[in-house]
């Protein structure tokens, strides 16, 4: 179900006319919906419900404290990968027993903090990483749960930038190095061994590499058998894909679900998954005002009040993201726009249009899924301050996180 739809022309968020929305609020901002936020919340919960996983929504993806609280309230935990977003999770209300803690580089000091909190489990990702968890634990007399993120060697068939499961990317330890930590895991005396972890990538819409991996884990975790090694757990991470355009088709979810629940079966461990982008891309909208429109003998520029530092993905990855105006009109003569930022960079571009509706200065749009990635990538390029984020609850509309003050840059 989608909760951005127009209604006689004019583009509504749940009840509520965007257009009435802008002219109460500056643009830009970001507008979240509640209603679509829970709607997938509950989607992935019941797709799943037979086996009834720990969702650990994927805090990077969206680390604004209103959202994760909402979250909460469904029953989600949290993902996190820094310190930062450990202490939102956990001013969100979430049990730390429900928060794991991944990354490639956490230092001392993030690790020191994770186990005074007791979290459900660290996930490391390399030798030194857990000799210093030992390290730590030692410190405090205390014994500290710990993953294994591997590194299955999957393609996840996306974008590489947001491939993660392949040989030659950063992430996790090879088969044979995991293997190796757990024969010798009483050389960690203050670490329980309790899960492995895997996360592929991003934007996932294709079943075979989840099915890959499920393979490599259910075999692995026969391999571990005779190391003393029981997992408690295992982390099959997010990726799940979401459509960004009509094309695509919605991720099979029913069918991914049928595969893990085989899994589960075999593996008899509690499953947690750590999905972003699935939970909160489409709840969220970026909405613009057309400051300028330029033409020139190739293409009309419409250039716009948000800019790459507000949604850096199609900059980044060269991420698709559809543009709609809040009001249709029945002119569909615009032909070759391009929709522009105002920030020094050519490749503050968002997308083209070979046929548009006609558009004028002044008027707004809406930039659609920039719920997961859009403000938690944001940044301060350019001396713009991060725009203001609001969300829809009970057909109202609230600030959630007012636009940053300019005088904070100016220092
Ligand atoms: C370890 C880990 N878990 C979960 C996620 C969330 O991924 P997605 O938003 O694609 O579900 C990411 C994203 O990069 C990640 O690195």
């Amino acid at each position: 179900m989608n909760f951005l739809k127009f209604k006689n022309k004019k583009l509504f968020f749940e009840n509520l006319s965007i257009e009435n929305i802008t002219k109460k609020i500056n643009t830009p901002f970001y507008l979240y919906s509640s209603k679509q936020l829970n709607f997938n919340f509950n989607t992935f919960k019941n797709a799943f419900k037979k086996i009834k996983p720990l969702i650990c929504f994927s805090v990077k993806s969206n680390s604004n404290i209103k959202i994760i609280n909402e979250l909460k309230k469904n029953g989600s935990g949290a993902d996190v990968v820094s310190l930062g977003e450990l202490k939102i999770a956990l001013k969100a209300g979430i049990h730390p027993k429900k928060i794991v803690f991944s990354g490639v580089g956490k230092s001392y000091e993030e690790l020191s903090y994770a186990i005074s909190k007791n979290i459900l489990l660290i996930n490391a990702e390399s030798e030194s990483e857990i000799t210093t968890i030992n390290h730590i634990a030692k410190k405090n007399n205390k014994i500290v749960s710990v993953g294994i993120r591997i590194n299955p060697n999957i393609s996840a068939k996306t974008n590489k930038k947001i491939s993660t499961g392949k040989k030659g990317n950063k992430f996790g330890l090879s088969l044979d190095a995991c293997q190796k930590i757990f024969i010798e895991h009483y050389k960690y005396e203050n670490i329980s061994f309790e899960a492995v972890s895997v996360h592929i990538g991003s934007q996932i819409f294709e079943i075979s590499p989840f099915k890959k991996v499920l393979n490599v884990l259910t075999k692995l975790n026969q391999q571990i058998n005779h190391t003393g090694i029981n997992l408690k757990y295992i982390d099959l991470g997010g990726g799940l894909g979401t459509p960004y355009s009509n094309h695509e088709k919605p991720f099979n979810i029913k069918k991914y679900a049928q595969i893990v629940g085989k899994f589960k079966k075999i593996n008899k461990v509690k499953i947690i998954f750590e999905p972003g982008r699935f939970i909160v891309g489409n709840a969220g909208v970026l909405i613009s005002k057309i400051i300028y429109i330029k033409k020139t003998p190739t293409k009309r520029f419409i250039i716009l009040d948000a800019a790459m530092n507000d949604l850096m993905r199609p900059a980044l990855y060269d991420a698709k993201h559809h543009i709609q105006p809040v009001i249709k009109n029945k002119s569909n003569t615009f032909k070759n726009i391009e929709f522009v930022g105002p920030v020094c960079e050519s490749s503050d571009s968002f997308i083209s249009y070979k046929k548009y509706q006609n558009l004028k200065e002044g008027e707004f749009i809406c930039i659609n899924n920039i719920g997961a990635y859009g403000r938690s990538l944001a940044s301060n390029y350019n001396t713009r301050p991060y725009a203001a984020e609001l969300l829809i609850n009970d057909n109202k509309f609230k600030v959630i996180r007012p636009k940053q003050r300019l005088e904070t840059l100016i220092n």
